[in-house]
């Protein structure tokens, strides 16, 4: 079954969000199978966003996504990275429709409340990044 990397950013920690955004996904059906409460490393933070290496904010991306606890969840689901990033709203909260949870609670592209994986490659790769093996759970969910 597919599985996607999420996590709630310093921001959406600090303002009270997670509860709110684990029920969204609880209540989409999906299911959870792996959660922790971090703060990434500066290591963590370069390798993780790598691909914006070259970009002008990586610095203030790289110095916002450490500056506080992060929520890490591993979800699963059928077409979970798709319907997570439709759940998540565009990158820009004043682009992200209502209803989204970027639309819903987000301001400004820095600190847009929440991150998901973009592809199948990205959430193989972003989950191995966050989780070890032991870390993410199987189980039967009942409906
Ligand atoms: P995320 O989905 O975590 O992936 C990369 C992040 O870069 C993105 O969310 C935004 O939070 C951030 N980002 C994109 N554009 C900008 C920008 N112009 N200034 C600051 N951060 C940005």
């Amino acid at each position: 079954m597919e599985k996607t990397f999420l996590m709630v950013k310093p921001d959406g920690v600090q303002r009270n969000l997670v509860g709110e955004i684990v029920r969204r996904f609880e209540s989409k059906g999906f299911k959870l199978v792996g959660a922790k409460l971090m703060v990434i490393s500066d290591d963590l933070a370069k390798t993780h966003y790598g691909e914006h290496k070259e970009r002008p904010f990586f610095g203030e991306l790289v110095d916002f996504i450490t500056s506080g606890p992060v929520f890490a969840m591993a979800w699963e689901g059928e077409n979970v990275i798709t319907s997570a990033r439709d759940m998540m709203g565009k990158t820009n909260p004043l682009e992200a429709v209502s209803g989204t949870i970027r639309g819903d609670f987000g301001m400004t592209v820095g600190k847009n409340i929440i991150h998901g994986s973009d592809s199948a490659e990205s959430a193989e790769r972003e989950l191995k990044l966050f989780f070890g093996e032991n870390e993410l759970t199987s189980y039967v969910k009942q409906d």
